[in-house]
């Protein structure tokens, strides 16, 4: 893990990735065609990476790009379930074509690892929680069929060219640098940001939607261990903290952390969204020895804070 390239850097997760590798040394290359990531999420470390801006679907940049590069950290993705509603063949473009075009020009250029975003939107509709690995996938969106995609073809790849790869399902991500702005924002950072505007926040559904919600700096811990274990042979692991909170008390403790007292409104539920979701994360601790280096409630205050200090910015 010395010479590293994120793809997707500029973005909320990527950036945390780009940030933690430099921090350890590493020479990092980001590759973001700045579709729904911004130069500013690398302020704190762009002058100690090589930004590359252009797009995964372009097969002869990645070529380019990924010569003498030993670990690829592929983050890029439209990430979003209304958006691949709303256009599902872009989304299919960017998240299918473009992690294919990652995962052979990885194998071209000899990559040593490929570290893949999955997302526990492969589960999809079951009952069943937690969820485990081997449950069988049952995607409700376009854009979880995207992702389970992408963990069909690592697979493929580690087994018929060699190419040492492992894929994270992630599951709900927050954390600092989450974008609000985007008409397809995630519900964390919304209710977050809404509230210090003096908004009133919406809960689709009645709020008793659950997810294991899960603080960016978990998910950078869980990548640098995949990118170091010996042979993960095309994993598909869980990450998470293995726990479930609903719409309803995240609203309440964020509110609290605001000290706003306020009712949210409600609206329908979303079409794609699954009703709950909670990882059992027993395969990450033994493939990776990973367990959450920080809980929900630390992350949220982090995330509060950092939301609060942009406000003022
Ligand atoms: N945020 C979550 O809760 C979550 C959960 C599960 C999986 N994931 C996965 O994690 C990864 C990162 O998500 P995020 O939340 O940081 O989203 P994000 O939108 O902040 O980051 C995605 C980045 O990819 C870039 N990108 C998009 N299409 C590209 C292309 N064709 N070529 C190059 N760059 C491109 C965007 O500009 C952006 O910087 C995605 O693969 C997503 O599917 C996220």
């Amino acid at each position: 893990m010395k010479k590293c390239l994120v793809t997707g850097g500029a973005g909320f997760i990527g950036s945390h990735i780009a940030a933690e590798l430099v921090s350890r040394d590493c020479e990092v290359t980001v590759l973001d065609n700045l579709s729904t990531g911004k130069l500013e999420n690398m302020e704190s470390f762009k002058d100690e990476v090589d930004f590359v801006q252009g797009s995964i679907t372009d097969l002869d940049l990645l070529n380019e790009c990924f010569q003498g590069i030993d670990t690829i950290f592929h983050q890029a993705a439209l990430a979003s379930v209304p958006r691949s509603v709303d256009d599902p063949v872009t989304s299919n473009d960017h998240n299918v074509n473009g992690t294919l075009n990652v995962l052979v020009a990885a194998r071209d250029a000899g990559v040593g690892r490929v570290v893949y975003a999955a997302s526990s939107s492969a589960y999809g509709d079951s009952d069943v929680l937690p969820k485990v690995e081997t449950m069988p996938s049952k995607p409700m969106s376009p854009y979880a069929v995207n992702k389970y995609v992408g963990e069909l073809y690592l697979k493929v790849f580690n087994d018929i060219y060699g190419l040492s790869a492992i894929g994270l399902r992630y599951f709900n991500v927050f954390g600092e640098r989450q974008d609000p702005q985007s008409q397809y924002a995630a519900v964390l950072p919304l209710f977050i940001t809404q509230l210090l505007a003096g908004h009133t926040p919406t809960i689709n559904g009645d709020g008793r939607f659950s997810r294991d919600f899960t603080y960016v700096g978990n998910v950078v811990h869980a990548n640098i261990l995949a990118a170091q274990i010996d042979n993960p042979d095309g994993a598909i692991v869980n990450i998470a903290c293995g726990d479930r909170i609903s719409l309803s008390q995240l609203y309440e403790s964020i509110s609290s952390l605001l000290s706003v007292d306020k009712e949210p409104n409600y609206a329908e539920t979303r079409i794609g969204d699954v009703p709950h979701s909670q990882a059992d994360i027993s395969m990450a601790k033994q493939l990776l020895g990973y367990e959450p280096v920080t809980s929900f409630q630390i992350g949220l205050e982090k995330t509060v804070n950092w939301y609060k200090a942009d406000s003022n910015n």
